[in-house]
């Protein structure tokens, strides 16, 4: 059968896919370490999972308004009202499948055919594809050797056709997450030529040193008018499979997309609404706890890669370490590297191509210490059988 150019032109998710071929390997029996995966190693919270089986056993799980139930909608106006500090509303958030989806929904209601979207790379492997699928053109805009915005070069990229920036802070693959002063500075480039801020703001509760995440919708009237932001449960709540999320904006921005997922899904999953219901009402303990552990990892595994000699800056956020592997590098790039590591070490990473940096590979630290040290090991054995290529061999 003839399948669509827009279906054509998208890729599998390479994170998905590597975390599959990781999975398979597993069934053969071979002991992979999977660093590769993006999603918390732990259970979704004891309130969570009680919320979800209650709405089960009620017999009520029925289709919702398309926005979500206007209690969770309520919650989520609150939660963000709380930490965003600016006033939210229900009419200004649209629950949505995940924050995946809320992203797709955003798109689709902002972007127009033609307008190009910035990317600031490294960029999460699905903006490509999300901004392609709405008919919008992604511009990757590189970054600082630091992994910090490049303001030179998102000046230098901007055109007539830009109609968006895409800002994911704390950033996933590199865990960097923008200071005030640097959400301030963007937020001047969006005003002065008019342009919408799409903020992802899914790692915002993993932020284990220096100041908060600053939104771009909690920096006066201005920026708030043209800030998208999505989010949703998956990483705060450990809470991935239950799929759910949300977009918070202009009211107009909330009913678009509440138009668009009336006809493409209907609307959230109810399970999953009530047990974010749950997390959104009381704090789980687990949570902060989950962050603790997150840290701990971080504080052991950055330090470890750096003596292995691979430049890997601290990330204030998330939980992913991005680290260079230039000089390891044959022509095959970064894929070439995590394909031989796979193989010869089984050990899973993502190559940074998936997220338009090839001379990196991303390591998520959501698997244990008990993990994560042989994970280290098998790394250190697998640099040493590839001595550092002459820079001239170098790609
Ligand atoms: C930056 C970023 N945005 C969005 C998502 C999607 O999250 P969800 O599970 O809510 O769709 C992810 C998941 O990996 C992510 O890393």
């Amino acid at each position: 059968m003839r399948i669509a150019r827009r279906a054509n032109d998208v890729s599998l998710s390479v994170t998905l896919a590597l975390d599959a071929r990781a999975k398979a390997l597993m069934a053969q029996g071979r002991d992979v370490i999977n660093m590769s995966v993006g999603e918390p190693d732990f259970p979704a919270p004891a309130l969570v999972q009680d919320a979800a089986c209650k709405i089960i056993r009620s017999g009520q799980v029925r289709y919702t308004p398309a926005a979500g139930t206007p209690a969770l909608r309520a919650a989520v106006a609150k939660y963000l009202t709380e930490s965003r500090a600016v006033p939210f509303e229900a009419q200004h958030v649209t629950v949505c499948h995940s924050t995946k989806h809320a992203l797709s929904g955003a798109v689709l209601a902002t972007v127009q055919a033609g307008d190009e979207v910035l990317l600031f790379l490294p960029a999460w492997v699905s903006y490509v594809e999300i901004v392609k699928l709405a008919g919008g053109v992604p511009i990757s805009v590189p970054s600082r050797p630091d992994l910090g915005p490049d303001f030179a070069a998102i000046r230098r990229a901007i055109t007539p056709r830009t109609r968006a920036m895409l800002l994911n802070s704390p950033s996933n693959p590199t865990g960097y997450t923008w200071s005030r002063k640097e959400v301030e500075e963007l937020a001047a480039i969006a005003k002065e030529h008019d342009l919408t801020l799409l903020s992802d703001e899914i790692y915002r509760r993993l932020i284990y040193e220096g100041e908060p995440d600053c939104s771009p919708a909690s920096l006066g009237a201005d920026a708030r008018s043209r800030t998208v932001i999505l989010d949703g449960a998956s990483k705060s709540y450990a809470m991935t499979g239950y799929r759910i999320g949300f977009v918070a904006g202009p009211p107009e921005v909330a009913a678009a997309v509440e138009r668009i997922h009336s006809h493409l899904v209907g609307a959230p999953n109810s399970v999953s609404q009530a047990g974010y219901l749950a997390a959104l009402e009381t704090e789980p303990p687990e949570v902060e706890a989950m962050k603790r552990e997150f840290d701990v990892r971080r504080r052991f595994l950055i330090p470890e890669l750096q003596k292995l000699g691979l430049a890997t800056p601290m990330p204030r956020g998330a939980f992913y370490a991005f680290a260079d592997v230039t000089p390891y590098l044959d022509a095959r790039g970064s894929t070439g590297f995590c394909e031989d590591l796979l193989e010869q070490q089984n050990l899973a990473l993502v190559p940074g191509s998936a997220f338009g940096v090839d001379t990196h590979v991303r390591l998520s630290y959501a698997l244990g210490l008990e993990r994560i040290r042989p994970a280290c090991e098998r790394l250190a054995a697998f640099l040493a059988s590839h001595p550092r290529a002459p820079a001239a061999a170098r790609r």
